[in-house]
């Protein structure tokens, strides 16, 4: 019956890109079997960086039983896997990187065959169960101690410095380091999980917390338990453990922090149940149950991840004015664009991140007004002019669907900026009620489904176009989606958004003084625009004299100090070197981190032992996903 059952949904799913939504949710509730067959069987929907075959077998839910071993570095136990087989399918694909596979039995315990693969410095290794069609495997493993997604932080690098912490971070292709399952984006898996942590730490993750104050654990410490109930891609699946307090915000959200920490991140984070209401009026009901976050250690290596029901942020964000808050509303979004509706392969991560960062704006603008929000859009498109420049303006680079582009989807201000454009350009085009009634009906009708851009296309056709011919030429779909450079029908940011802004840059490019008075009024957004729209070149006293008037050196706000050093390194501005060895010393987010080395690394004399000295203490407190970046850019520019 089972096997029969994933032979139907796989031809019914392959012949019907868009169901109906009721159905589609009966589906999600109803769970096991009846959700198992996404379309991955067209060649867009090919995950070339997975290992997993799961038209042959596909693993549909993950139990996870682990300890985690502070001392070793090791997260260990066993991983039990419901797996659903063709007809006649003898073996199952796994993927996973460095992974100590002590056996791996079948669900009533006997052994079964199974081989580890030649490892790929990149994908890792296949691991190939002969399950002989057992529905259930178990795995015995442990992790590596250098395992990728895994950060383990000495006390000395939270904020507490009593207690140890642990996090980890799976997107794009990490969690296969710790979690041996089918570890593609299309594949996706209901689980649950018993980690035990030692005392006092507590154990937080990406899933219903079944034991908020977890329970003595057998051997010692305490055991915390999970469930996620609803099928979700595996890079989904996160943890975090350490000295964790809880504040509650909402009926339904709330922040965990270091005690330390808690304070001023229920302060940043006061709108969140506001964030939340507002997007479930855009578009549609939010269906993840609790919206939590988790505000990290500074070593976490982005601004946020979407994980379901436990958004991780980076303590950077925290400015004390709530002016960094589009983070979580970008965050929050990935509960629709990203978690619910997503990228079937990384090479499509503009349908998670383009269509993010588009409802970003639109819950800034549902909260905050229509000028936050277009200054917000104008600082994105800028992104997306840089990134132009950067990569050339017809570069294959510049495309949304990027098949070369593997291991995250590609470049931030295409992926994210020129992604969040299309969509304002087809909103401004088809009207933004027509365009908001598409937009939330497609989370609906793909809710828990994987998605490619040519699903997408699909989809817009069926139910916005509707054979408008005037219309589908206007939109230009086809050239936004897969072709390189900018099409002609983009809408431009307003212009007006940032007017005083660029007066105040005319004055001051043209010999004036540093603009103090108007720098104090000035929002987060005005200031960066100010700081990136200074000519790259400055002569030292004009450094000093902007400095001095406008506090920069000394700024509180990570965007705004990143924005500065910046400018400043790239002058060789000694004065600013202190600060910018704080700021690489205080945190490891990528964002910063990464670019701040690079300007470095390229002053020459001047600059590559200063990156090198400072890199040489920071990298061991550095996550692996910034150190991969940070470690080339020194290669490639001397300074290792
Ligand atoms: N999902 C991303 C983070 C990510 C992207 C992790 C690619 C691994 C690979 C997250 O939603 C994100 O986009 N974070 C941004 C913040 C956002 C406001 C642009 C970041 O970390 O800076
Ligand atoms: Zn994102």
């Amino acid at each position: 019956m089972r096997l029969l059952s994933f032979a139907l949904l796989a031809s019914l799913a392959a012949c019907s890109p868009a169901g109906d939504p009721a159905e589609s949710n009966r589906q999600d509730a109803a769970g096991g079997e009846r959700q198992v067959a996404p379309i991955l069987d067209s060649p867009e929907a090919k995950d070339v960086q997975s290992y997993a075959r799961p038209l042959e077998a596909r693993v549909t839910h993950v139990a996870l039983d682990l300890k985690a071993d502070f001392a070793a570095k090791r997260i260990a136990g066993t991983a039990t896997l419901d797996v659903q087989s063709k007809p006649g399918a003898k073996a199952i694909v796994l993927d996973s990187k460095g992974l100590e596979v002590k056996s791996v039995t079948d669900g009533d315990g006997r052994p079964l065959r199974f081989a580890l693969g030649k490892a790929d410095p990149n994908l890792g290794a296949p691991l190939t169960v002969e399950h002989g069609g057992a529905e259930r495997i178990r795995i015995a493993y442990a992790s590596a101690p250098d395992a990728e997604a895994l950060q383990w932080l000495t006390p000395e690098q939270t904020a507490g410095k009593k207690h140890p912490f642990l996090f980890s971070q799976g997107q794009a292709i990490l969690n296969r380091t710790w979690i041996p399952t089918q570890d593609s984006p299309g594949i996706r898996q209901t689980w649950e999980a018993r980690i035990v942590v030692p005392e006092p730490l507590k154990a937080v993750m990406s899933g219903e917390r079944l034991t908020p104050e977890g329970e003595a654990a057998e051997g010692g410490g305490r055991a915390f338990r999970f469930r996620m109930d609803k099928p979700v891609a595996p890079y989904l699946i996160a943890l975090a453990a350490g000295d964790i307090a809880f504040q509650s915000l909402g009926p339904r959200t709330g922040v965990y922090a270091e005690p330390a920490t808690i304070r001023a991140a229920a302060a940043e984070l006061v709108d969140t149940e506001k964030m939340v209401a507002a997007a479930e009026r855009l578009y549609g009901p939010y269906r993840w149950g609790r919206y939590d976050m988790i505000v990290l250690p500074p070593a976490f290596p982005y601004g946020g991840m979407e994980n379901p029901t436990l958004t991780f942020l980076t303590p950077t964000f925290l400015a004390g004015d709530r002016s960094l808050v589009g983070l979580v509303a970008h965050e929050l979004a990935h509960s629709w664009s990203g978690n619910l509706v997503t990228n079937a392969v990384w090479p499509d991560s503009w349908l998670n991140e383009g269509f993010t960062s588009y409802f970003e704006n639109r819950i800034m603008e549902a909260l905050y007004g229509p000028g936050r929000a277009s200054q917000e859009a104008a600082l994105s498109f800028a992104d997306m002019e840089s990134a132009f420049t950067e990569l050339g303006a017809a570069a294959p680079g510049t495309r949304l669907h990027n098949p070369d582009e593997t291991t995250e989807g590609g470049s931030g201000g295409i992926v994210y900026d020129k992604g969040a454009l299309f969509l304002r350009t087809m909103e401004r085009i088809a009207g933004r009620e027509r365009f908001d009634a598409w937009l939330r009906s497609y989370f609906d009708r793909h809710a828990f489904q994987p998605m490619t851009s040519a699903r997408f296309l699909a989809d817009l056709r069926s139910n916005l176009v509707k054979g408008d011919k005037a219309l589908e030429d206007e939109l230009r779909l086809d050239e936004w989606v897969y072709k390189p450079g900018l099409p002609a029908n983009a809408v431009r940011p307003d212009p007006k958004a940032f007017a005083p802004v660029d007066s105040a840059l005319g004055a001051f490019s043209g010999g004036g003084a540093a603009p103090a008075a108007l720098w104090a009024r000035w929002t987060t957004a005005e200031r960066l625009r100010f700081l990136n729209g200074l000519p790259r070149q400055l002569p030292q006293p004009r450094l000093a004299e902007l400095d001095r008037s406008l506090g920069l050196t000394g700024s509180r706000n990570a965007e705004t100090l990143f924005a500065w050093l910046q400018l400043a390194l790239a002058n060789r501005y000694q004065p600013a070197v202190p600060a910018a060895e704080r700021f690489l010393m205080s945190m490891g987010r990528r964002k910063f981190v990464a670019p701040l080395f690079e300007t470095l690394a390229k002053q020459g004399e001047w600059g590559r032992p200063i990156a090198a000295r400072i890199y040489a203490n920071a990298r061991p407190t550095y996550h692996s996903v910034t150190t991969g970046t940070v470690d080339k850019t020194m290669k490639e520019n001397g300074g290792t």
